[in-house]
C-alpha cells in the first residue's frame, strides 16, 4: 500500500459520428472536449465504500447492502457503476480495505457529455494508483466493464476517449485510433435540458433495428461512409465539409428514432446562427447538440442565439489529455 489519498481526473466527450451505430460495430468518431470529474480516493479504517458526489448523489455500500446518503433513488443508478468501478480496482489489488471516493464535476449530468464514463475512468485511476498504478489499458478496461452494469450494450466508446482523449475512431472490434485534425475544431455543445438515459435509449434503437433489418443495414452502411469521410475530413482541416456531414449523420439518427423535437430547434437554430453543421451527439432522445463554428466570432454567436433561447450553451475545446493523475 503506497498512499493513503490519491487523485485523478478524466474528462467529458462529443460524439462526432455513428453514435448507436458503433453499437453494432461501425466506427464512430469522438473528440474528449474541456470538462472534467475529479475523483479523489482514501483508504478508510473501516470495510465501507462511500461514495460522494458533487451533482447531489452520496450513498454508503458495505459487505450486506447499501444505504443512500443524498439523492433518493436517482443516486442509485449513478453510483452503482461507480461503486463496481471501485471494488474492481480494489478486487484486482487484493485489497479489502474500506474507500472513500469524492467526485467533483463540472460535465453537465445525463444529457450525452459522457459523465458516467468520466467518473469510473477517474474513480479507477484514482482507486488504482493508492495501491499500484496500472496504466491507461488496465484503467479502461475495468472502466468499460462497470460502465455495463447499467448500460448493457455499451460500446465502450465513451470510455475509451474519457481514457486517452484527443480525436479518435473507435470501433467495437479494433478499439481507439488518435486522429490528428488539420484544423482546430470549434464546437458548441447545447443542451435539450431533457434528461435522458443511455440503456433506454440503446433499447430503442435495439429494437428498431429488430423491426427493420434490411433498412438498419442500409442506414448502418450510410453511417460508416460517413465516418470515414468525416475523417479524411478532420484530417485535411476541412471543415465546411465536416460540417455538412454532420447535418448528413443527424437524418440517420432522426431515422433512427433518438432525435428530440428540441433538439430538431436546436439544430435549426445553431445552423440560422451560422453553424456550418450540427446533430445530437450521444445518446439523443432530447441530451445535448454540437455545432460546427467556422470561428471563434461565430461560435460565440452561435452560443448567443441557443443562449437567448434560454438553452445552456458552452463552447468547448478538444481535451488532449484524457486521464490524468495527480497526488
Ligand atoms: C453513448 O454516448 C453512445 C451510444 O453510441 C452508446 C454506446 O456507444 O455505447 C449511444
Amino acid at each position: 500500500m503506497k498512499r493513503t489519498a490519491h487523485v485523478a481526473s478524466a474528462p467529458a466527450k462529443v460524439i462526432l459520428f455513428g453514435e448507436h451505430f458503433v453499437v453494432y460495430g461501425t466506427p464512430a468518431l469522438l473528440a474528449a472536449i474541456n470538462r472534467r470529474t475529479t475523483a479523489k480516493a482514501r483508504i478508510r479504517d473501516d470495510d465501507k465504500i462511500i461514495i460522494k458526489s458533487d451533482i447531489g448523489a452520496s450513498a454508503e455500500y458495505t459487505k450486506t447492502g447499501f444505504k443512500i446518503l443524498q439523492g433518493g433513488r436517482k443516486a442509485k443508478a449513478i453510483l452503482d457503476p461507480i461503486h463496481d468501478a471501485i471494488r474492481r480496482a480494489r478486487g484486482e489489488h487484493r485489497q479489502s480495505t474500506g474507500l472513500q471516493v469524492e467526485l467533483k464535476s463540472d460535465i453537465p449530468y445525463g444529457i450525452g457529455l459522457g459523465s458516467s464514463a468520466a467518473s469510473c475512468v477517474a474513480s479507477i485511476a484514482a482507486v488504482d494508483s493508492l495501491f499500484d498504478s496500472h496504466g491507461k489499458n488496465w484503467i479502461c478496461d475495468r472502466a468499460m466493464e462497470s460502465e455495463r452494469i447499467i448500460h448493457k450494450n455499451s460500446s465502450g466508446a465513451d470510455c475509451h476517449v474519457s481514457t486517452y482523449g484527443g480525436i479518435m475512431q473507435y470501433s467495437k472490434d479494433e478499439g481507439s485510433k488518435k486522429i490528428k485534425a488539420g484544423k482546430q475544431l470549434r464546437l458548441v455543445v447545447s443542451s435539450t435540458g431533457i434528461l435522458h438515459s443511455t440503456g433506454s435509449l440503446v433499447e430503442r434503437v435495439r429494437k428498431f433495428r429488430e423491426a427493420n433489418q434490411r433498412k438498419f443495414v442500409g442506414l448502418s452502411e450510410q453511417a460508416d461512409m460517413i465516418c470515414a469521410k468525416a475523417l479524411q475530413a478532420i484530417e485535411l482541416g476541412n471543415i465546411e465539409t465536416l460540417g455538412l456531414l454532420m447535418t448528413e449523420n443527424q437524418q440517420l439518427l432522426k431515422q433512427i428514432g433518438v432525435s428530440h423535437s428540441k433538439a430538431e430547434a436546436l439544430i435549426t437554430l445553431s445552423l440560422q446562427a451560422g453553424a456550418l453543421g450540427a446533430k445530437i451527439t450521444g445518446a439523443g432522445g432530447g441530451g445535448a447538440v454540437i455545432a460546427l463554428a467556422r470561428s471563434r466570432k461565430d461560435s460565440a454567436n452561435i452560443a448567443t442565439s441557443t443562449r437567448k433561447q434560454g438553452y445552456e450553451t458552452i463552447e468547448v475545446q478538444i481535451d488532449c489529455e484524457g486521464l490524468v493523475l495527480g497526488s
